[in-house]
């Protein structure tokens, strides 16, 4: 009798063994902005190519718009393996003790995405990664979103136009030397609150992209726009390490060819994405499009590329400086 309860107990365990190893490995993969938006179709066509690429191995989880964790939360979930995969914006790096991301937070210091890729796709974005690892985060990639508006329900035309405007930030530094350098109130906030922040006037105004502006519905809330294209928001799309090295070799690989792609992708789709959030915001003719001249833009960018020796203690100068011979940008020259 023994040996046949030894038998049906070593029957349950292979079976259990079998389904455990059918068991896709499950990749949470949580974000704070709305689908339709460069990161948000970036990250579900990561999850597709990850499933497609493994042959099922894998199975990645995309929650969007902040429906699993919000700003802060989302970066503890993922160094406690809440959660396996983020994009946070480069602004949000600070508060992990990382403040060298904030370099691509300072006004005016890329003219184009082009001039940005170079920083990421060079010495400087894989010396940021390397500062991840320590924090128990892997880089993975960096994914594009764009150059950033300002909004608020009083025209914005020149520094002035900014003082005592309490304008939402994300949580950098730079950002907030930014708005101060104006004369306005910097007030950080998490991306999810934003848009009720600014409905009910808890503050003023804000910076963002169009896409963001306009899949938040900022735009319904915000008598004026202004396109200023001051600063740049993109992301670094990163995985806890523990998690990311335990992976199977050929499995991490073939993440490894999907994220290659999804980057590809987010890159390509990023301007388009955002070009047509901004027809959209002006078709809905809700809010007022401003386009500031030559002569306005230089004088917001004078105010603004003041912070740079600014922030050289808290960035580094010589990060500064990398970033200057990337791009060519001489502040000396303005
Ligand atoms: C913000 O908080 O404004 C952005 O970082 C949101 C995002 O992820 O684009």
């Amino acid at each position: 009798m023994k040996f046949r309860h030894l038998l049906l107990g070593v029957a349950a365990a292979a079976l259990v063994f079998a389904a455990a190893a059918q068991q896709p490995i499950v990749i949470k993969f949580s974000h704070v902005v709305a689908k339709d938006t460069p990161k948000g179709k970036a990250s579900e066509f990561f999850a597709k190519r990850a499933g497609e690429l493994t042959g099922g191995k894998v199975k990645v989880e995309v929650y969007a718009n902040s429906t699993l964790y919000k700003d802060k939360e989302e970066m503890e979930a993922l160094q406690i393996g809440a959660v396996q995969m983020l994009a946070p914006s480069l602004a949000k790096f600070g508060p992990l003790g990382v403040k060298e991301f904030e370099v691509f937070d300072l006004p005016f210091i890329f003219d184009n995405s082009a001039e940005l890729e170079k920083v990421t796709q060079g010495p400087v974005g894989k010396s940021l990664f390397a500062k991840l690892e320590p924090k128990g985060i892997k880089g993975l990639a960096y994914w594009d979103n764009g150059f950033k508006s300002f909004s608020a329900n009083k025209p914005l035309k020149s520094p002035d136009d900014f003082k005592g405007l309490k304008m939402r930030i994300q949580s950098s530094k730079v950002l907030e030397a930014q708005m101060r350098a104006l004369g306005a109130i910097p007030q950080v906030m998490a991306f999810s609150e934003v848009y009720q922040a600014l409905q009910t006037g808890v503050v003023d105004g804000t910076e963002n992209p169009h896409s963001n502006l306009y899949t938040q519905k900022m735009h319904e809330v915000q008598k004026y726009v202004t396109l200023t294209d001051h600063g740049y928001l993109g992301y670094a799309v990163i995985t806890n390490k523990k998690f990311w090295d335990a992976l199977p070799a050929d499995v991490r690989g073939q993440l490894e060819q999907a994220m290659k792609e999804a980057t590809t992708y987010a890159n390509k789709i990023a301007k388009e994405e955002n070009d047509g959030a901004l027809e959209k915001v002006k078709a809905s003719g809700k809010t007022q499009i401003y386009i500031p001249t030559a002569q306005e833009r230089m004088a917001l960018k004078k105010v603004l590329v003041k912070v740079h020796k600014e922030m050289e203690s808290r960035i580094g100068k010589e990060m500064i400086q990398e970033v200057y011979k990337e791009t060519g940008f001489d502040p000396a020259k303005l």
